[in-house]
């Protein structure tokens, strides 16, 4: 009951606000402004990206499991004033026809997919030749000090985050499938947490 009550109510209005800084900001602007044409974002949440979405993205398929966090979008969406459809609540499991979008968004969101090996396979599948996965993640640090942290604290961390992994090397996972890593970069001045676009 508990559990359900933060998992489904209070995470995604949590997420909102611990998410919506100015400098998140401005990495979701750096890797959004990449997007184009049919955009499929997984891990849509409140829609927080679609702000910092240029001209060229005619509309976004949404994947999102969180059915308050697709209600919290509806004015975000509204803002937006191009198409915006959920179509599904998972991303290891997307039901659109194979190489059928341009661009493929995550943010913050590949490190909470239960399998994201599918997920990855899925992102390969949906997008069009030439298209791109533009991501925007925390990561495990390459400096060993804060990786030894970022695991020790997964066990408790997952709990209270929403099955959020400290510890998966996203950018490595990326590059091991078979989607097109395009850039990588790395925020600095924070070591365990990075910006990296693919
Ligand atoms: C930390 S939030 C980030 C939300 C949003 N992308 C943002 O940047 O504000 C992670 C999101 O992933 C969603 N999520 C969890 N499991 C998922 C899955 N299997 N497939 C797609 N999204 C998932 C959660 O519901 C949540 O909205």
């Amino acid at each position: 009951m508990i559990r359900e009550l933060w998992d489904q109510h209070l995470l995604p209005r949590a997420i909102d606000v611990i998410l919506s800084d100015k400098t998140t900001g401005e990495w979701r602007e750096q890797v959004c402004v990449q997007a184009s044409g049919d955009v499929l974002e997984v891990g849509f949440g409140s829609g927080t990206n679609l702000s910092h979405y240029p001209d060229a993205v005619r509309r976004v398929l949404a994947v999102e499991p969180a059915d308050v966090a697709w209600q919290r979008a509806s004015r975000p969406i509204s803002a937006f004033g191009r198409p915006v459809e959920r179509i599904g609540l998972d991303g290891a499991r997307i039901d659109v026809p194979d190489a059928s979008v341009d661009t493929v968004v995550s943010a913050y969101t590949m490190c909470t997919i239960p399998d994201l090996d599918a997920a990855l396979v899925e992102f390969s599948r949906v997008l069009r030749p030439g298209g791109r996965l533009h991501f925007l993640e925390h990561s495990l640090s390459p400096e060993p000090a804060v990786a030894a942290k970022q695991r020790s604290w997964q066990p408790r961390w997952e709990k209270v985050a929403g099955g959020c992994h400290l510890d998966r090397d996203i950018p490595e996972l990326v590059r091991g499938s078979r989607s097109t890593v395009s850039r990588r970069s790395r925020c600095p001045g924070r070591p365990s947490c990075g910006r990296w676009a693919g």
